[in-house]
């Protein structure tokens, strides 16, 4: 093992094993814990990359901005981009210079704060405070975020940047979002870093910080919530916060447990930056991988057809996750996630991108593209599901004008909607 730059994995009371990165190598180094090992238990935990073996395992293919040189299991720990600009922000705040901070480190800082049920020691320690205001949150988010007027790290409330820091950075990412935990009692509102217990609905909030945009993106959000429930679409139950934020109940925490997840990035080391791997039949391969139930391949098929007709272009390889049942040893796709329009609805476009390609196609996919997957992985009523996703762009329609999303953007979005013609 390298140097001093190791910490202890640790997942449901265990020790997994010991990480450490080599700066000067650029590697990273993964062993697991002999006791673990012994016990047997957990052998799909990590189902790819790492062997099940008491030898030290070294990395070197993962130097890049999406895994930092980590195993990518355990990058899915850390920040994406807001995350990391309040990471950032609040080091300066306390005289750090987050460059120097290596990324051992800032597993430290993730500690148990973050998704899924790994975690981190020793911690660094964090100071404790138990109340929240999402008012001011937002205030001071809408600070730190607004890079037309730099505000140096000083100049910020302290507490609330403390805060946002604990509650801001475990989530992965570009828009901003806080976890919290709702007391489900007295509707109380807590930092959600630490808080897993039944007597609190968890959620994740994406925060809406742009009041004077013309539109509300989490509102939209919400309305794709709404129709892709109608569609059968397994999602977490959602609510829109003050008519504006929207808050999703997180699936990593349920009855009172901390669940281990993986996003399909983090699971295979398939960055989803990169459009070699981004691909829809990446994602159908690992679900027979996985030993998926046939009615979750199912499900991916419903969810791609989804993301297409309403144009949710920006469907990557960490907006799809899986979680791990550790009683059957088994994963199962989650719940779906950010499925909304992607794109700007102030903007027009003539061509756009998808992330995930189908059938070697990025833009004008057609229903014999859609079909080719279907009959390759025997998706049950492919033409059914295809058919009745169509015909929910009235639902959707219907959805947009009761949250009072301006006709202009209505008309927008609907633009962009592929038929699959
Ligand atoms: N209901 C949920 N329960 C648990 N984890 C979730 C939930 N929803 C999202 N996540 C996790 O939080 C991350 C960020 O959420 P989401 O993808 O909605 O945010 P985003 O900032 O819009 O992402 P992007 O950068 O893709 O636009 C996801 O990648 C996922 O790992
Ligand atoms: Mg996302």
């Amino acid at each position: 093992m390298a140097g001093n730059k190791i910490i202890d994995l640790y997942c449901f009371e265990r020790e997994i094993g010991k990480i450490g990165y080599d700066e000067d190598q650029k590697k990273s180094f993964f062993q697991y814990h002999p006791a673990f090992l012994k016990e047997g238990l957990y052998q799909n935990i990590f189902p790819l990359i790492f062997k099940r073996t008491a030898q030290t395992q070294v990395f070197s293919q993962f130097e890049n901005e999406t895994f930092r040189g980590l195993p990518p299991m355990i990058a899915d720990s850390l920040p994406d981009m807001f995350g990391h600009i309040i990471f950032k922000t609040w080091l300066e705040s306390n005289q750090k210079n987050s460059d120097k901070i290596s990324v051992i480190e800032q597993l430290a800082y993730v500690a148990n704060r973050g998704m899924g049920a790994l975690s981190y020691q020793p911690a660094k320690h964090i100071p404790e405070n138990a109340t929240i205001n999402l008012d001011e949150i937002t205030d001071v988010l809408k600070k730190v975020l607004d890079n037309k007027r730099s505000v140096s790290a000083d100049q910020l409330n302290s507490q609330s940047l403390l805060n946002i820091f604990k509650i801001g950075t475990s989530a992965g990412g570009a828009r901003p979002k806080i976890l919290i935990s709702e007391n489900k009692e007295t509707a109380e509102i807590i930092p959600g870093d630490l808080e897993y217990s039944e007597k609190f609905n968890h959620y994740l909030v994406k925060l809406s910080l742009d009041d004077d945009l013309g539109y509300n993106r989490e509102i939209i959000e919400y309305s794709y919530y709404l129709t892709a429930i109608t569609l059968g679409i397994s999602m977490m139950p959602s609510r829109l916060i003050d008519q504006k934020h929207f808050a999703t109940l997180r699936f990593d925490r349920q009855n009172g447990k901390r669940k281990h997840i993986l996003t399909a990035t983090g699971m295979t080391g398939w960055d989803f930056k990169d459009p070699e791997f981004s691909r829809y039949e990446n994602l159908f391969e690992l679900a027979v991988y996985l030993k998926l139930p046939h009615r979750e391949t199912d499900e991916l098929f419903r969810r791609m057809i989804f993301n297409i007709v309403f144009c949710n272009t920006d469907d990557h390889l960490k907006n799809h996750s899986f979680i791990y049942d550790e009683t059957s040893d088994k994963w199962n796709l989650s719940p779906a996630y950010d499925l909304t329009y992607s794109l700007n609805p102030l903007l027009n476009y003539k061509r756009t991108s998808r992330a995930l390609s189908v059938n070697y196609k990025r833009a004008d996919i057609l229903l014999n593209d859609v079909l080719s997957i279907a009959d390759k992985y025997t998706i049950k009523n492919a033409r059914g599901i295809i058919e009745k996703t169509l015909n929910a762009t009235d639902i959707w329609e219907q959805h947009a004008h009761e949250l009072h999303i301006p006709g202009k953007i209505i008309e927008s979005i609907k633009r962009d909607f592929n038929k699959l013609l």
